[in-house]
This record gives structure tokens, C-alpha cells and sequence, in this order.
């Protein structure tokens, strides 16, 4: 088959680990005698200093015609003084609402060659877990009015949380269905305590649970499942949130994992193409070092041939070659904890060496 990727690099390290994730896809092509057609699109800063715009016309038509995207990272201090609307991270909510992506699934699972990684301690993690996140991705406070007005204190600033029933009932379905194919346990996080829009969330929650008799639902306080998911990760099977909460308790969950430069994720709508990026950020600090872990995107690349090309074969070989690196004790600098590590180039080599 021919597989048409757009690939929006972005910005920091977002170029680095495209690069290194291009390289694993070309030799698993060519392993299963595929073929991946790649062409790459401005986002991000990178877009603004090109054109002006941090999302070009240009790039959101080029995905369109595309099978699948990957995307690495946007943003960096270059940009940080620029208006909201013109920042680099507005690319990626336009990106996400322009190809309709409103499911970010976010896997966290602890890898037992990384359990030294990982900052809890062995009686919390030494049974490892394995959570999949499902984060709701064009609603929200990332997507309600917004804006500028007089206030009791003066000129305030306001961001506005909403949902539909519609935007909760076909999250919570995805989740639900998600549950199912994995040990069919469901947590749905809110703030139903305090939000509205959390009550709204809860109720269609119940509602949908009623109709999967077989899936064992919980809901939970958001604030208490940040302390949960540090006290007992292994308790958690699918978690469903909403945008913010779930941009918040994914960042929590890669920490527990060892690092943020292991965890991918998939974005998904009802259409083609689907996103792919890892969930980490541009890292401008560390950008242009080489030394920056590929693996997060890597394996965000092995959920495209899982969920965008129905290839479980290929995300299977890729998967097996990041385990059998990290089983083999090459370490990138953020996961070593020993002060020994390779460079993102030099993972990338390893990891293609035994796919
Ligand atoms: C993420 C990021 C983005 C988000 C930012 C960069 C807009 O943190 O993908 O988790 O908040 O969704
Ligand atoms: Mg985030």
C-alpha cells in the first residue's frame, strides 16, 4: 500500500524527532514492503516566521488531501510575546478544530525496563499500569468566548468553559467503546462539586454507562484524581476528561511513566486524516542538541498504522523495536538515570537496527 503523511515538524525539537520518526517509518516500509509518501507543511512559529500566520491556509488543505498527519511540537521563547491569536499554539488548537479531531487518546503505561525511571517509588509502581487517556479535544475552555471586559475589579480578562451534550455523549462513547476492547474499567474525571458544565459531563456519563451494562464505570473529583494517579496508578484502566483536565492529568501521567519523551498520542475525529504527535512540548532548551528522546514520536507514528491505516502489524514492529532498545538499556539523557545516554540520532539508529 501507499500511505500519503503530511508531516507539520513545527518548531524546537519538533524537527529532530519528525526526522527520526521519518527514518523508523521508511525502514518499516520497506521491511513490509509498503511505501510512505511524505510532505511536510509549516506550523507553529516556524509558519509565522515564514508567512505570518501560525496555521497557513496552505498546511490545513495539504492534511486534507493527506492520508494521515504527524505532527512533532510548536512554540518556542522567539514567540512567546505575541498576542494569543498569533502565538504558535493557536496552530495546533486550528489544526485540531480544522480537521475535526475531538479524541486525543494518550496512553500512559510504565514500561518495566523503566520502572527506575519513574520518580514513585517501587511499592506504588512495582505492579506497573497501564492508562489510556481520553481527552476531549475541540470543546471546552480551549474553544468558549473569550476575551476582555470591565469587571467588579476593574478590566478583567475571561476564558469560558462549555459542552454540549452532544460534544459529552460522543467523547463518552468513544471511551466507553475504548473500555471495552481493554479490562473494561472506566473513570470519568470532572469538577462536579463546583462546574456546571462538570454536572452536564456527569449526567450523560451515567446515562451512557446504562447502556454499557458490562463496562465498571467511576467517576471521580479532578482534584482528587491528580492525587489518585500518584498514590495508585494501577487502579485506573480508560480514563475520560475534558480538554483542560485532560491536558493537565496527561502531563501528570507521562511524569509517572519516567518521562514526558515516551508518551505519544492519537487524534481522532469521525473523517480522515487523524494526527498523530507526541505529548510532549517543543522543548526549546534542549533544541538542536541532539538530544532530545524520539521515542514519544516514534511510537505516536505506530498509532498512526494502528488506528489511521488499521496496520497492527506495522505499529506491532515498531512497538516491539522501542521495547527490545530500552530492554537492551539504551537510554536517551531524559530517561537515563546513571548519567549514560545516546543522542536522539543515535536511539533512532538502535531502534531501526532491531525493527
Ligand atoms: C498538549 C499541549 C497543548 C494543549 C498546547 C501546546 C496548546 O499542552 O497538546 O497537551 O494544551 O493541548
Ligand atoms: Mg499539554
Amino acid at each position: 500500500m501507499i500511505y500519503n503523511i503530511s508531516l507539520l515538524k513545527g518548531d524546537g525539537i519538533g524537527t529532530e524527532i519528525v526526522d527520526s520518526t521519518v527514518k523508523v517509518l521508511e525502514k518499516t516500509a520497506e521491511k513490509s514492503g509498503d511505501k510512505f509518501n511524505f510532505t511536510s507543511y509549516l506550523i507553529g512559529g516556524a509558519a509565522i516566521d515564514e508567512t505570518g500566520q501560525p496555521l497557513p491556509q496552505e498546511t490545513i488543505d495539504g492534511c486534507l488531501k493527506s492520508d494521515s498527519v504527524l505532527l512533532g511540537a510548536v512554540g518556542g521563547y522567539k514567540w512567546d510575546n505575541l498576542s494569543g491569536d498569533q502565538r504558535p499554539e493557536k496552530a495546533l488548537l486550528g489544526i485540531r478544530s480544522a480537521l475535526g479531531l475531538y479524541i486525543n487518546l494518550r496512553p500512559a503505561k510504565l514500561y518495566p525496563a523503566l520502572r527506575n525511571a519513574s520518580p514513585l517509588k517501587d511499592e506504588i509502581v512495582g505492579g506497573g499500569f497501564d492508562i489510556m487517556i481520553v481527552r476531549e479535544l475541540t470543546g471546552g475552555i480551549y474553544f468558549g468566548d473569550r476575551g476582555y471586559r470591565e469587571g467588579k475589579y476593574g478590566e478583567e480578562a475571561f476564558d469560558t468553559e462549555a459542552y454540549s451534550v452532544t460534544e459529552i455523549e460522543r467523547i463518552g462513547r468513544v471511551a466507553f467503546e475504548t473500555a471495552m476492547k481493554r479490562n473494561k474499567r472506566l473513570c470519568s474525571i470532572d469538577k462536579a462539586n463546583v462546574l456546571e458544565t462538570s454536572r452536564l459531563w456527569r449526567k450523560i456519563m451515567h446515562e451512557l454507562s446504562g447502556e454499557y451494562t458490562e463496562v465498571e464505570y467511576s467517576d471521580m473529583l479532578v482534584d482528587n484524581a491528580a492525587m489518585q494517579i500518584v498514590r495508585n496508578p494501577g487502579q485506573f484502566d480508560v480514563i475520560v476528561t475534558s480538554n483542560m483536565f485532560g491536558d493537565i492529568l496527561s502531563d501528570e501521567a507521562s511524569q509517572i511513566t519516567g518521562s514526558i519523551g515516551m508518551l505519544a498520542s492519537a487524534s481522532l475525529g469521525d473523517n480522515k486524516p487523524h494526527l498523530y504527535e507526541p505529548i510532549h512540548g517543543s522543548a526549546p532548551d534542549i533544541a538542536g542538541k541532539d538530544i532530545a528522546n524520539p521515542i514519544a514520536a516514534i511510537l505516536s507514528a505506530a498509532m498512526m498504522m494502528r488506528y489511521s491505516f488499521n496496520r497492527a502489524d506495522m505499529a506491532e514492529c515498531i512497538e516491539n523495536a522501542v521495547d527490545r532498545v530500552l530492554e537492551n538499556g539504551w537510554r536517551t539523557a531524559d530517561i537515563s538515570n546513571d548519567g549514560n545516554y545516546i543522542k536522539c540520532s543515535e536511539m533512532t539508529k538502535k531502534i531501526i537496527e532491531v525493527l
